[in-house]
């Protein structure tokens, strides 16, 4: 009776521990309607340098000065800040850029809290765009 019950018990703590650490590794899906969002702020000078100065503030100790992800504080976190020079953050949406700097997960900030302004989030959106090639 005993080592019938065992086994299952194995398993369940098994599928505990792997959701457990698997947080990082799963993708991170946006909503539809999040990802045809569509940004209200051009991108303009103005827009990007009120971005930088807001990244420069909250964002670069995690996401360092260039976006690949190495700041200061980087090494501490349980999860991983993706490297913002890549295609594979570079081909999402600005609305999906949007939701994740709003929503946050693991270790990213909940940035609807920090920054309750929507504006503030979209020049954030605009300004991480020039971290990709060519600009
Ligand atoms: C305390 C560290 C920390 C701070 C501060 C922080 N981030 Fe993050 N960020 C992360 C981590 C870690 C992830 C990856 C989270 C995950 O995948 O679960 C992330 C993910 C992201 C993503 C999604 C990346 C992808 O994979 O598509 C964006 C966009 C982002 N951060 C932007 C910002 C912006 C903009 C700020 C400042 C307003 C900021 N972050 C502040 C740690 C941080």
């Amino acid at each position: 009776m005993k080592t019938k019950l065992l086994l299952p018990l194995v398993l369940f703590a098994a599928a505990i521990l792997s959701m457990a650490f698997q947080t990082d590794t799963k993708p991170w899906v946006v909503p539809d309607k999040n990802v045809k969002m569509v940004n209200p702020v051009k991108t303009s000078p103005a827009s990007v340098s009120a971005g930088k100065a807001l990244y420069i503030k909250n964002c670069i100790d995690c996401h360092g000065k260039t976006g690949i992800g190495n700041g200061k504080k980087a090494p501490d976190l349980k999860s991983t800040p993706a490297d913002m020079t890549k295609p594979a953050f570079q081909s999402q949406t600005d609305g999906a850029l949007f939701y994740k700097i709003s929503e946050g997960r693991n270790d990213m900030p909940r940035g609807k809290k920090d920054y309750p302004d929507e504006s503030d989030r979209w020049n954030l959106v605009n300004y991480v765009r020039t971290f990709g090639a060519g600009k």
